[in-house]
């Protein structure tokens, strides 16, 4: 049995493995941030190198426009073997990473991975190198103890993701007939329920990003002598994104649920099933139980999974120094999202959102407005062969029962292949609720990073016995 001996190989290089995925960290690819482009395309150029040094043909493609370079994508393909009569699978990961502000709050420096006490702890360990690394290591895996990669398959590794994946259409639809060949597309960047609880996510939810700033007087004032006599926009701003939400913290905009799928009962049923425990994950975070608040009328886990919701994510104007100023700032600002769901569309929230900015214009003031990208909804069909092959392999590599979860994340691509390429993909991630993904200190326990590899090692197997 060829699986056997690839599973073997993996337990017998687990350090070599963790090697080569911390050089990989050491490589400080933050997308966002101009200052680290050429860091971007060493991480892209890393990927492609240990990809070609197990037979898999790879190579940079650039992406952007003239002028607006973008980051380049890892595009690799491979034929499989010759008897292979299963599907072609795209795999998608992302080699960028989150900038890792507030710096002092790190116990280790970001780039100078830490492999200790069964975890390695670097920016990008979890999101995504470290899952991207367990699907490489499969691969390798496979070519070291058997000599080939069976599987026909072509690899995207976009560098862009966590800077809101702005070239990502275009080179889809530039690409699309070489990547309407696959049969699925297959990622792992999201979570499982627990540590002993896989799961195969089929579901993400959507995003749409603004940021808006409210104008007032030409100049910053004393707000002794002006207070009361102007509109402060600080003031106004706050008066007006306090109405967003109405007393069942449903989002007020008109039309904005137009199109939202409504829950099954099966469905709602299914993930009551799962047991999830909502007030020890509030525990965790430093809430007690009266925090489980949200959309009235659904659990936490269908708000998350199912539910569209409006969040202010950054907040801004006036001062912000040290001690008190009295001042009435000429300007204040806010980065206000949308996480969407099936079927609502990134657009035209942005545009309801807009109109009712432009409806509540307090007198004397005016909206600046930008849209930043963001990505659709999408929600895969629970009952294809791929996903049940990717769940057979969970189950064979955990011993355990992989859940059918969703996650209220977003991951652009995944709406995209399937409007602009007819695939389907499957969710195979190995996160943890605690990898602190985003954050100071994100980590990604070595026993997630194996399982991965040794759940993609099976899944190659199973999609050899495919017809
Ligand atoms: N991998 C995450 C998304 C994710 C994490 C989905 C866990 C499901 C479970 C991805 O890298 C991410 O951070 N996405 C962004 C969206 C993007 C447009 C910046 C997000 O969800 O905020
Ligand atoms: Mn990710
Ligand atoms: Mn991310």
């Amino acid at each position: 049995m060829p699986i056997q001996a690839v599973v073997d190989q993996l337990k017998n290089t687990e350090a070599a493995q963790l090697d080569r995925l911390c050089d990989w960290l050491k490589i400080p690819s933050i997308s966002t941030d101009k200052a680290y482009a050429d860091d971007v395309r060493k991480a892209a150029q890393w990927a492609r190198d240990r990809l070609q040094e197990i037979g898999v043909d790879a190579a940079l493609r650039e992406t952007g426009a003239s002028g607006e370079p973008g980051h380049p994508i890892v595009f690799a393909e491979h034929p499989g073997s010759a008897s292979y009569k299963g599907p072609h699978v795209l795999f998608y990961g992302h080699y960028d990473v989150q900038p890792v502000d507030p710096l002092d709050l790190w116990k280790s420096p970001p780039f100078e991975p830490v492999v200790a006490d069964g975890r390695i702890t670097a920016r990008g360990s979890c999101d995504d190198k470290g899952q991207v690394a367990s699907f490489l290591e499969a691969l390798r895996a496979w070519k070291e103890a058997t000599g080939e990669i069976p599987i026909r398959l072509t690899i995207l590794l976009e560098g862009e993701e966590e800077s809101g994946s702005v070239n990502l259409d275009r080179f889809l639809n530039e690409n699309k007939a070489e990547l309407g060949k696959a049969d699925f597309c297959l990622i792992s960047d999201t979570g499982m329920l627990g540590p002993d609880e896989p799961a195969i996510t089929y579901g993400v939810r959507g995003l749409a990003y603004t940021e808006i700033t409210l104008h007032g007087p030409d100049q910053d004032l004393h707000s002794g002598l002006w207070g009361g006599r102007v509109p402060n926009p600080i003031n106004e701003l706050t008066k007006v994104l306090a109405q967003l939400w109405d007393e069942d913290r449903r989002v007020v905009l008109p039309g904005f649920y137009e199109g939202v799928r409504e829950l099954t009962p099966e469905e709602r049923k299914a993930w009551a099933d799962l047991g999830f425990d909502q007030i020890a994950a509030l525990r965790k975070i430093g809430l007690g139980p009266e925090a489980d608040v949200g959309e009235k009328g659904f659990t936490a886990m269908e708000r998350e999974w199912a539910r569209p919701t409006c969040d202010i994510n950054g907040i801004w104007g006036g001062y912000q120094g040290e001690g008190a100023k009295t001042v009435i700032a000429s300007h204040a600002s806010a980065k206000v999202s949308f996480r969407l769901v099936d079927d609502q569309d990134p657009e035209r929230v942005t545009k309801l959102f807009k109109t009712w900015l432009e409806e509540r214009t307090p007198p004397g003031c005016r909206w600046e407005f930008i849209s930043h990208s963001g990505g659709p909804p999408a929600t895969a069909h629970t009952d294809s062969p791929y996903l049940a092959a990717a769940r057979t392999a969970l189950e064979s590599a955990s011993g355990k029962h992989a859940a059918l979860i969703k996650s209220g994340g977003s991951i652009p691509v995944v709406g995209l292949f399937k409007t602009v390429c007819g695939l389907e993909t499957v969710l195979m991630g190995f996160g943890l609720d605690d990898d602190r993904v985003h954050s100071p200190n994100e980590k990604f326990d070595i026993a997630c990073f194996n399982l991965g590899a040794c759940a993609h090692a099976n899944l190659i197997d199973e999609l050899t016995r495919m017809g």
